[in-house]
């Protein structure tokens, strides 16, 4: 059965161009419920740790470089298929190739600096959030 819960992250290119609200409304107005949320920034480390399963990839020193430059909003959604959903809400990975009306159609630049993360399975998203919310922290 599919998991209520994902996580997301809006990335460091959403918050610097100043996309935070109209990208949290998009997320509210699509029957998500934010159960956790933080602005916060990643250290080298952290997304290292977070990008792990990347880390043989060739664009891995990019993608750790661009998470660390900046904050980034955090957060826990809930709603039914929530994983699946999210996912075909934010859009394919690459924005030449997302959907229009899409998260990242709408607000992403590059494959790289796409705007926004979803987790990719039930497994993950509770990998994810309990990366970086405590328990007293998840509503
Ligand atoms: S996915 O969604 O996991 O299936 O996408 P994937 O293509 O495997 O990409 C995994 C994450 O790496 C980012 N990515 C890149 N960063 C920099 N440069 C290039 N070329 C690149 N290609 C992919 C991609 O945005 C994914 O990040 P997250 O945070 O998981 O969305």
């Amino acid at each position: 059965m599919a998991g209520n819960r994902t996580f997301t992250m809006l990335k460091p290119d959403a918050v610097e161009k100043g996309h935070i609200g109209a990208i949290l409304d998009q997320i509210n107005a699509s029957g998500f419920r934010i159960v956790a949320m933080k602005l916060t920034q990643m250290t080298k480390a952290d997304a290292e740790t977070f990008y792990a399963v990347h880390k043989e990839r060739p664009f891995f020193g990019e993608l750790v470089e661009f998470m660390t430059r900046g904050p980034i909003v955090a957060a826990i959604l809930e709603k039914d298929n929530a994983v699946e959903d999210f996912r075909t809400l934010i859009g394919a990975t690459n924005p030449e190739d997302a959907a229009e009306g899409t998260i990242r159609k709408k607000y992403a630049s590059s494959v790289g600096e796409n705007a926004v993360h979803g987790s990719d399975s039930d497994e993950n998203a509770a990998i994810e959030g309990a990366f970086h919310f405590a328990g007293r922290e998840m509503f």
